[in-house]
């Protein structure tokens, strides 16, 4: 059943052919789909090879099969991971009885909400990162942005099909409204603040697919515990192609760090001006990058008090992080847990019933695993004997949901004074000026096993090839 069927039309293990109607109304989404993606898919793009990673099976061991394909014949599909047997619900007030396989009418709604929600950051990505192919530092990473935009592309597939199996007219008129939607337009822009941000340059790519990537993983790994059997299944897939999309973000951002040290390091200049000379990015510009596109993911974990995140967990629709390794009762109600309030303009810890924060124990939760990445990238800066090191910003700096977009922090979490604000916002978030730096470095490197002049070689190659192929070939 985890086979995956490469002979339909549309790649399936859910058996699509045993639904005609359903089988038709996605065959009938799946050229809009596929013109949304000659609108909206990488710029230039669609004529070239791409050395792209394909999955052939949902089980965890051995699903991808690499070959050069062009990304319009790319095999977008509908892929859920093994059903698992006599699955119970593991939280929440239905604690015990079967999952759900199809949509209970009363949780109808919010799990329309959810879906949509989830979805409608897939294709976004894809519109925000649609011109960076034309600047890639190297074919190593123009290969590695295609295959996150693919997957981001199937992601969304995978959405659809919950919304069309499931959900009757709406779900098909939500998953005609993803394609419509568009980053950053005024008047129908995506959901979500973060998604309507432009991603401009390769270093806020390598942000984005760090931090925002990770506040995916952190919802999908949520939505993977869901009683909605097919939404925990289908997210549980997923996460497996998300991981990539983080490892790129890492060993991108930490491979700018590794140029810039070793240019420091030879010429032996530590002032911004002077390493900008030499063609690198500063490290206090990627910090203050680092800075914005932190602090811009946290928002995207909701209110820090959320009547909606209580009732999402009550009713068994999204459970917390890993809920199965937590040894508490999964039910919550007579937990606490620390938020902090703002009182006087200061920042006050403040106890509230744990199910109206779980926003927050999800962000608490994406904070650690960011911070231990923060970490490896010092290591970095440190192996190179400089003493410069990059922090993560206070959880308040720079929010814009929720309590704390009532105060004005510093990264070090002060509260400062909006004059004060005004008078360091260029030390603490890229300025323009930075964005133009960055930008004036971007040029696209085509030779194989060649990369741009301000980051360094990865460490090996995609499946097990050497550097020096050409990973993507233009027609
Ligand atoms: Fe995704
Ligand atoms: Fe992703």
């Amino acid at each position: 059943m985890s086979a995956i069927d490469y002979s339909q039309k549309i790649p399936n293990n859910v058996n699509l052919n045993s639904d005609r109607v359903l089988q038709r109304a996605l065959e009938q989404w799946q050229p809009n789909f596929l013109s949304w993606w000659g609108d909206m898919g990488p710029e230039g793009s669609h004529q070239h090879d791409v050395y792209l990673r394909t999955a052939t099976s949902a089980e965890p061991s051995g699903w991808a099969h690499f070959d050069y394909v062009k990304m319009p014949d790319y095999r977008w599909g509908i892929f859920l991971s093994p059903q698992v047997q006599d699955r119970k619900i593991h939280f929440g007030e239905h604690m015990g009885e079967d999952v759900w396989q199809e949509v209970p009418g009363e949780h109808r709604a919010n799990l329309r909400r959810i879906i949509v929600t989830q979805g409608d950051t897939e294709p976004a990505s894809v519109e925000q990162q649609r011109h960076l192919g034309l600047t890639a530092p190297s074919l190593y990473d123009l290969r590695n942005l295609f295959q996150i935009n693919v997957e981001e592309g199937r992601h969304l597939w995978a959405m659809v099909y919950l919304l069309h199996r499931y959900f009757g007219r709406d779900g098909r008129e939500e998953a005609d409204a993803l394609l419509q939607r568009r980053s950053g337009q005024e008047d129908n822009p995506r959901i979500l603040g973060a998604f309507n941000e432009q991603t401009p340059d390769w270093l806020a790519f390598f942000m984005f697919t760090y931090f925002t990537d990770r506040d995916g993983k952190f919802q999908l790994c949520a939505l993977a515990e869901s009683s909605f059997d097919p939404l925990a299944r289908t997210t549980k897939f997923m996460l497996t192609e998300e991981a990539h999309h983080m490892f790129v973000g890492e060993s991108g951002v930490s491979r700018v760090i590794a140029r810039t040290c070793e240019l420091m390091k030879k010429h032996n200049v530590e002032a911004p001006d002077q390493v900008r000379a030499l063609g690198a990015i500063d490290l206090q510009t990627i910090q203050r990058y680092l800075n914005f596109h932190y602090s811009v993911t946290l928002d995207l974990f909701g209110a820090d008090q959320s009547s909606n995140a209580a009732t999402f967990y009550n009713t068994g629709l999204k459970g917390r992080y890993e809920e199965t390794k937590r040894g508490d009762d999964h039910l919550l109600k007579d937990r606490g847990y620390k938020i902090l309030n703002v009182v006087d303009g200061k920042l006050v810890e403040k106890e509230v019933p744990m199910l109206n924060a779980l926003n927050e124990v999800l962000r608490d939760d994406f904070i650690k695993d960011s911070e231990a990445g923060v970490g490896r990238w010092n290591k970095v800066i440190e192996k190179a004997g400089l003493p410069f090191r990059l922090t993560v910003p206070h959880k308040a700096f720079n929010r814009q949901i929720g309590t704390l977009s009532g105060v004005r922090i510093a990264p070090d979490g002060r509260p400062v004074s909006q004059e004060e604000w005004n008078a360091k916002a260029s030390e603490w978030m890229p300025t323009a000026a930075d964005r133009a730096y960055v930008a004036s470095l971007m040029g696209r490197v085509v030779e194989p096993g060649q990369y741009a002049n301000w980051i360094s070689a990865p460490l090996s190659g995609i499946n097990k090839q050497p550097l020096d192929i050409p990973y993507v070939r233009f027609n």
